[in-house]
């Protein structure tokens, strides 16, 4: 936990002297203020109806992550985020290359939604297009959508969490901004609304924690976004922001106010930054032939975590000593859903779990693969990822070297019917010689 605010904390404690005391802080100097935003200043224009959820249709339809206004009856638009950016420019960079502005637009999302019942793309805008509820449209020419946009979060007044998922109260009417300085003085862009609530987990739980799903009035047990549940098993007292937004330094929040400590990364964990928590190894112990692999991470929950249809892989490859590649394998690492005939299915089509078969955090997770030989190779099974195997030399060579890779897969390989091509970011790579013999004799 950070407390960073506390000289703004005690002014604040004393507002009621701070006239006498004057230890309000200085009146920011914005230098050249952008334009009062249209969108505030005159009512919002009405909304196309052919593509408006009402708020209370969808509170009524779609319980995951429940889309309530705060001031029912009272429609406000979420302001776009490059309103935000005038002032808050870092942010909105940071928060422009992060998947939350991508929520609404990534290729696995769009496929579903090409085919989705209305239904089905309500209970995904839940969580991947919140404003939706309250008339931004999913998309129009020129105005591409959002998704998680900055009053996603910052008008996210109260959030309900039970073990079966939870609701968001969002108050995008009042003009205000939810966030975690104590006493930031409004100005005529927005208020400020103090909420501790940005600082805990229980914020994002809004949207990455559903146990339980509702679609056409059937109530299905089937988890949907495993991040919360498994974080208040292995979250050890460290919130999301703890690790997902690091401090990046004292710096003006606003353009032109004074610089406050320990101003949160906006970029939302790219999976890069993360490698260092989690190790990558070759075992020893091995049987001849073999290698034995392991892994052990320590993530605040089990790997991959967040969307039951992502996939952690780990790939192992072999390569002869002029650099060829002998053989890949690939292990997944994932939470198996199938339908209702056994085959792998996505949430919203599953019957019930197969397999858990997650990396649990703090745990050595060992792997073991035989070493190819050369009659073996071209046989190498590559695994249900995208596996070069088909490519493989023919060539009867020892592996002399053998590369391991953990992979974040967007969506389940398995499932490419539903999503399409899983997005592949490489977490890690390491390399190690194999002085193992073929044949096992050592
Ligand atoms: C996924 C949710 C989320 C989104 C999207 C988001 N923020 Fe935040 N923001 C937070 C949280 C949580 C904090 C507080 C983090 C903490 O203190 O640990 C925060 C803090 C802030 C702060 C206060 C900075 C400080 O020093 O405490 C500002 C300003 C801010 N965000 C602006 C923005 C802007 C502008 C955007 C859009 C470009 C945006 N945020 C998008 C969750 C979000
Ligand atoms: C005209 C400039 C301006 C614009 C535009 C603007 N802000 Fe701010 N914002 C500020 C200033 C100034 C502060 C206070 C900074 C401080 O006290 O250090 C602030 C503070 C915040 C905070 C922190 C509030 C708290 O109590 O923790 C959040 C969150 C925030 N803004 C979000 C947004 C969002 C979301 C938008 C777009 C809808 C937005 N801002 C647009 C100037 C602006
Ligand atoms: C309003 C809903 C919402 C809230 C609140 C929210 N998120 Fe998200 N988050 C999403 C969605 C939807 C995605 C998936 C975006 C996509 O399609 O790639 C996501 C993606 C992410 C990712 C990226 C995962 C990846 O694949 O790289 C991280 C990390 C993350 N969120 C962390 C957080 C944290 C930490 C908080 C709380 C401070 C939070 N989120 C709050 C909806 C939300
Ligand atoms: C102790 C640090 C830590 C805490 C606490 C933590 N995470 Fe993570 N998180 C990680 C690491 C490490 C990864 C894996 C690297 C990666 O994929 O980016 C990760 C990955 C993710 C991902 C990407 C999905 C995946 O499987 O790769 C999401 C989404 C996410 N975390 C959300 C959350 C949310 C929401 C919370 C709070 C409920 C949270 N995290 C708490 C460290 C943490
Ligand atoms: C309860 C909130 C919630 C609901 C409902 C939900 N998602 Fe997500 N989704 C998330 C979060 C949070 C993430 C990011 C966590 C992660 O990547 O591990 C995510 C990630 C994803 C991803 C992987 C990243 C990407 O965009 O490629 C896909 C695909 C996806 N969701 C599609 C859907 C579809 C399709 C639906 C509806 C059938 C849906 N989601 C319903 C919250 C939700």
């Amino acid at each position: 936990m950070r407390w960073p605010r506390i000289h703004s904390a005690l002014c604040w404690i004393v507002a009621g002297a701070a006239l006498l005391l004057n230890c309000d802080d200085p009146k920011p100097d914005f230098g050249t203020l952008p334009p009062k935003p249209a969108d505030l200043a005159t009512p919002a224009p009405p909304p196309d109806l052919s593509t408006r959820v009402d708020a209370a249709t969808v509170a009524a339809e779609a319980p995951p992550a429940v889309v309530t206004p705060a001031t029912p009856g009272k429609a406000a638009l979420f302001v776009r985020s490059s309103r935000c950016g005038e002032c808050h420019e870092k942010f909105r960079n940071e928060w422009t290359g992060s998947a939350h502005s991508r929520a609404n637009r990534t290729p696995a999302y769009r496929k579903v939604m090409g085919t989705a019942s209305p239904a089905l793309r309500q209970l995904c805008q839940s969580c991947h297009l919140p404003s939706m509820a309250y008339g931004q449209p999913d998309d129009e020419p020129n105005r591409p959508s959002e998704g998680v946009s900055c009053d996603g979060c910052h008008t996210i007044k109260q959030v309900a969490v039970t073990p079966a998922g939870s609701t968001i109260q969002f108050d995008p009417a009042s003009g205000s901004k939810y966030g975690p300085i104590v006493g930031a003085s409004g100005h005529y862009f927005h208020d400020m609304a103090y909420s501790v609530l940005h600082t805990k987990s229980e914020l994002c739980a809004g949207c990455h924690h559903r146990m339980e799903f509702q679609l056409g009035g059937e109530k299905r047990a089937i988890p949907v976004v495993l991040s919360y549940s498994d974080w208040q098993k292995f979250g050890k007292g460290k919130q999301c922001q703890d690790c997902h937004m690091p401090s990046r330094g004292t710096e003006e929040v606003a353009r032109g106010s004074k610089p406050r400590p320990n101003v949160p990364s906006h970029a939302f964990g790219g999976a890069l930054a993360w490698g260092k928590l989690i190790r990558l190894e070759l075992g020893g112990n091995a049987k001849p032939g073999e290698i034995n692999v392991e892994i052990q991470h320590n993530a605040g929950h089990a790997l991959p975590s967040g969307y039951v249809d992502r996939r952690m892989l780990l790939r192992v490859e072999f390569f002869a000593a002029n650099g060829t590649k002998i053989a890949t394998e690939e292990r997944s690492y994932g939470m198996q859903l199938v339908d209702a005939a056994g085959q792998p299915a996505p949430f919203f089509q599953a019957v019930r779990i197969a397999e858990d078969r997650r990396l649990v955090p703090g745990r050595m997770h060992v792997e073991t693969f035989k070493l190819p030989t050369a009659a073996a190779a071209p046989a190498a099974t590559p695994g249900p990822g995208p596996g070069p195997g088909a490519a493989l030399a023919p060539v009867a060579v020892a592996p002399s070297k053998v590369t391991l890779s953990l992979v974040a897969a967007g969506t389940a390989p398995e499932l490419r019917a539903v999503y399409g091509e899983p997005a592949l970011v490489v977490i890690k790579t390491t390399s190690h010689p194999l002085p193992v013999r073929i044949g096992g004799s050592k």
